[in-house]
């Protein structure tokens, strides 16, 4: 039975790293797979991902990123965007892969916004993964991999505290 009715209520939902480029547009991907896999794409209004940095503006997913959605047959369709302080009203959460991330949106969040920001990895129920989702950018293909099978399993965790047992 899930937790809510969603004609009353949806939720929104942004991801946030440091480029854009690499783990939060997987975690955006992974994340709506999850919720369409599951049937609950009703229950999101938005769903989308972010960069502290202002890098790769307009750039599409690092192609170590997006090859790794696809081997796995997840779609990935993002261009790169820098969050700031003023997207924060968009969202019930902005999630960040780790903790430089995370103390960034908390400095950026206005005073008076009751977004809650908190790391993907807050969401882990099994210890075999890191919570930390660490950046691959400078390193080869398997920390890709790793960060899809982290990414994967917040994700389910996630959906499951939202929406209730699936
Ligand atoms: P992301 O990875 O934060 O997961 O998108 C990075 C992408 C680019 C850079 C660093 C991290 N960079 O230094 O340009």
């Amino acid at each position: 039975m899930a937790k809510f009715d969603p004609s009353e209520k949806k939720i929104s939902v942004a991801f946030v790293c440091l480029g854009n480029i690499c783990r939060s547009p997987m975690a955006e991907a992974v994340f709506k797979h999850t919720v369409e896999k599951y049937g609950y794409s009703d229950y999101f209004k938005l769903i989308d991902s972010y960069g502290t940095s202002g890098w790769h503006i307009g750039e599409s997913p690092d192609h170590r990123s997006s090859k790794t959605c696809r081997k796995h047959g997840v779609p990935v369709n993002h261009a790169a965007q820098q969050i700031s302080s003023k997207d924060f009203s968009k969202f019930d959460y902005v999630i960040a892969m780790d903790q430089s991330n995370k103390e960034d949106l908390l400095h950026m969040k206005p005073r008076d916004s009751s977004t809650k920001v908190n790391l993907f990895g807050d969401w882990r129920r099994d210890s075999k993964f890191q919570k930390i989702v660490d950046d691959p950018y400078y390193g080869g293909t398997s920390g890709f991999e790793t960060n899809f099978e982290q990414l994967s399993h917040f994700s389910l965790e996630f959906l499951k505290s939202e929406v209730g047992e699936i």
